[in-house]
């Protein structure tokens, strides 16, 4: 029987792409979950795609107070949780000179500080024994052009997944961090990626081929898991090799 089986997983920006594909593989491995997201109509389609027993809550991951509105939502209705998967974020890319204020704030709010209040109120319900799973990008490490803010808000995860690690060991809490490479979601169109160039960026890619939304649900539900009992403070590139091809690093 999956360790899985029963477990409750709040799962951040749930409604599509990765985030959607991990709902799923969590459901499947006999899990309870709840995604949330910002947009309601999107919340509600994907809990009805998902099925029993997927549920959904509105909340901004830019927002503290949603974020304390959704650990009182999460308590009230399941008492504690066993995994948190850190998964919303947002992605928009401008050459360094054109960054403005308002930019980096947006992608510093919803994809750090968001983060790391979403954390810090759902951890007291957080059970013992737990895992926490942040999800950052393979552009923390690489220098990919036009992302100086994307990828400080991402390496800032990368950090904290390190730290906390370590804080939270008293508790047996795990938390690893997870660093995909393209994958084919919504979001590559959301930063205007042209169909012609996610072909080459397949292509380039060692393993011949971009991402697939499942292949970062498969760590991720594995890191959630009792098979991932001895890992903490780790992070895994989930890449097809793209972060050792020289045309990329
Ligand atoms: N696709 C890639 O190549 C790639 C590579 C590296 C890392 N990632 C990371 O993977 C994560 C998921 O992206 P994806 O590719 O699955 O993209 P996606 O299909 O666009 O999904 C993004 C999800 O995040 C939610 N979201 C965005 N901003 C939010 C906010 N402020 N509060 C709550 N939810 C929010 C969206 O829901 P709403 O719109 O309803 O808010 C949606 O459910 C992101 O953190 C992204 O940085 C993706």
């Amino acid at each position: 029987m999956s360790s899985l089986k029963d477990k409750i997983v709040v799962i951040t920006g749930g409604n599509s792409g990765i985030g959607y594909a991990t709902a799923k593989s969590f459901l499947a491995k006999g899990a309870k979950v709840l995604i949330t997201g910002r947009n309601p109509a999107a919340i509600q389609d994907a809990v009805h795609s998902l099925g029993h027993p997927a549920e959904g809550f509105k909340a901004d991951q830019a927002d503290l107070g949603d974020a304390k509105r959704l650990a009182e939502y999460v308590q009230g209705r399941f008492g504690k949780i066993d995994a948190l998967f850190i998964n919303a974020g947002v992605a928009k890319l401008a050459p360094f000179e054109t960054v403005t204020p308002g930019l980096y704030d947006e992608l510093m709010n919803v994809n750090f500080k968001g983060a790391f209040f979403t954390i810090q109120a759902l951890l007291p319900i957080l059970n013992d024994g737990g895992s926490i799973t942040l999800l950052s990008a393979l552009n923390a490490y690489a220098g990919s052009v036009n992302a100086t803010a994307l990828s400080a808000s991402k390496a800032a995860l990368n950090s904290l997944g390190r730290t906390l690690s370590r804080e939270l060991s008293g508790r047996k809490i795990r938390v690893n961090v997870v660093n995909p490479g393209i994958i084919d979601t919504p979001l590559l169109e959301k930063v205007g990626l042209p169909d012609v160039f996610k072909t080459h960026l397949g292509n380039v890619t060692p393993i011949g081929r971009l991402g697939k939304a499942e292949d970062i649900a498969n760590m991720v539900t594995f890191l959630a898991s009792d098979e991932a009992s001895f890992i903490t403070g780790a992070e895994y590139n989930v890449d097809g090799g793209l972060m050792v091809h020289p045309l990329i690093a």
